[in-house]
């Protein structure tokens, strides 16, 4: 197992390409099992899960090419298409289980595990399935595996989904856009990443349309024709970045971004002190004063997203006074918190609310990585401490972050990859 080294303490300053984004990658990806031609992916990232998929994709039959150099990934259909979904595979990687939607809508079945455990919460897949049947789908859960049929195809029909969730949003757009008929979503996700699935199937002929009040109504359509499509910028990595320059007092340039995307979390960004100036696709971030506390609530696009929800609190940490964090998705999304306070954070905890007492410095330790978005907090936490901080377990920061330390070194960070 590797682990990474950070000695804190250094301000950043220089320049951090962003990568494309991960969670927009792997539905548009998986979107792919619909087309009967090769399929052509541009700003692909170089993380473990893109690598998880790719084995998926191969397992379902299709044939995959990654030139990681060039971030280009093609996929192409042979007809040698496969319905199995193993646990090995999906245990690993949550999103698999979008799989399903496309699997069902081709070839009428599929047999997909269910999703392993994960540390942040239940996260059940009710809201996909249920809504797969009212698209005509027959689906039997036993021993672990979703066995789903639709004998006469999927129909169009009116989807309310009773909370918002990325994932079942994106099933039912993958399984819909070849159904027979119109399915209208309401109470939909409309994450930039699920615009970009949207955007991608138009491009290839898909009927869909949606707007601000999470409404999607997709007509069916007879066939998707390939495309070359580019993948957005990831915005968790580049507001990632962002606080990285805050939390060390430094000046970063966040190239290849989509500031649109990052509307939400600049406000709260520039409400804490930075200073953010604005160009076409990148930006320039600083510190403009004295960082002041805040308040988040973690809410669907276009709320605070609950994926930078760990990387604030690290931020928390180093400014004066008490910061408050409400986690409002996922139901176990503090384990952070006690790596945080093993480098000496004040921080309390009750129910889904955390209370954060800034500190002056925090200190080195040893410590865990948990989950990907909580292993990042950790290192921008590294980042500001004095001393030099052992982080264990970082495959789980591999998962979502391309080149992460190389991206922080080149900026002037000192970080140390190590094998145990
Ligand atoms: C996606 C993102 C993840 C992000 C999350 C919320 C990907 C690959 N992952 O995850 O990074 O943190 O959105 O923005 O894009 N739920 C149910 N039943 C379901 C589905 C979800 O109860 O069938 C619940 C979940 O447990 C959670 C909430 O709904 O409490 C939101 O989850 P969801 O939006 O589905 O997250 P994911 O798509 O898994």
């Amino acid at each position: 197992m590797q682990k990474l080294l950070i000695k804190g303490g250094k301000k950043l300053s220089g320049e951090v390409v962003i990568s494309g984004s991960k969670n927009a990658s792997l539905p548009i990806i998986i979107s792919s099992l619909l087309f009967d031609d090769l399929v052509h992916f541009e700003n692909v990232p170089k993380v473990r899960d893109i690598f998880t998929l790719i084995n998926l994709i191969k397992v379902l039959g299709r044939e995959v090419e990654f030139n990681e150099e060039k971030e280009i990934l093609k996929i192409s259909n042979k007809n040698k298409n496969k319905y199995f979904a193993p646990y090995s595979i999906m245990r690993t990687m949550r999103a698999g289980v979008l799989v399903l939607a496309p699997l069902l809508a081709k070839f009428g079945k599929a047999r997909v595990s269910l999703p392993g455990g994960c540390s942040i919460g239940a996260r059940p897949v009710n809201l996909h399935l249920e809504a797969l049947k009212k698209l005509g789908a027959k689906i039997n859960v036993k021993n672990g595996y979703i066995d789903a049929i639709a004998p006469k195809g999927l129909s169009g029909s009116n989807i309310k989904f009773p909370s918002i969730s990325v994932g079942a949003t994106e099933s039912i757009i993958i399984a819909a856009v070849l159904a027979k008929g119109i399915t209208k979503i309401s109470n939909a996700a409309i994450e930039p990443e699920i615009i970009d699935l949207i955007n991608f199937l138009n491009k290839c002929g898909a009927d869909i349309e949606y707007n601000s009040q999470r409404k999607i109504i997709i007509k069916g359509v007879k066939f998707l024709y390939p495309v070359r499509y580019r993948i957005i910028p990831d915005r968790i990595e580049a507001a990632t970045y962002a606080v990285a320059a805050l939390i060390t007092n430094g000046k970063l340039l966040i190239k290849k971004v989509n500031n649109e995307h990052l509307k939400n979390i600049f406000n709260v960004l520039k409400k804490i002190g930075a200073n953010i100036k604005i160009f076409k696709d990148s930006f320039v971030i600083f510190r403009k004063r004295k960082l002041k506390p805040f308040k988040i609530i973690t809410k669907p696009y276009p709320g605070f997203p609950t994926d930078m929800q760990a990387q604030f609190m690290a931020l928390a940490t180093q400014i004066k006074g008490s910061s408050v964090i409400n986690e409002e998705i996922f139901e176990n999304r503090f384990l952070h918190v006690s790596e945080l306070m093993r480098m000496g954070a004040d921080i309390k905890i009750k129910k889904q609310k955390a209370v954060i007492n800034g500190i002056k410095n925090l200190n080195s330790a040893e410590v865990m990585a948990t989950d990907l978005r909580a292993s990042v907090s950790l290192v921008l936490a590294a980042l500001s401490a004095t001393g030099t901080t052992t982080i264990n377990r970082i495959y789980h920061l591999d998962r979502g972050y391309s080149k992460l330390e190389k991206k922080l070194n080149l900026c002037g960070a000192n970080i140390k990859r190590v094998n145990d």
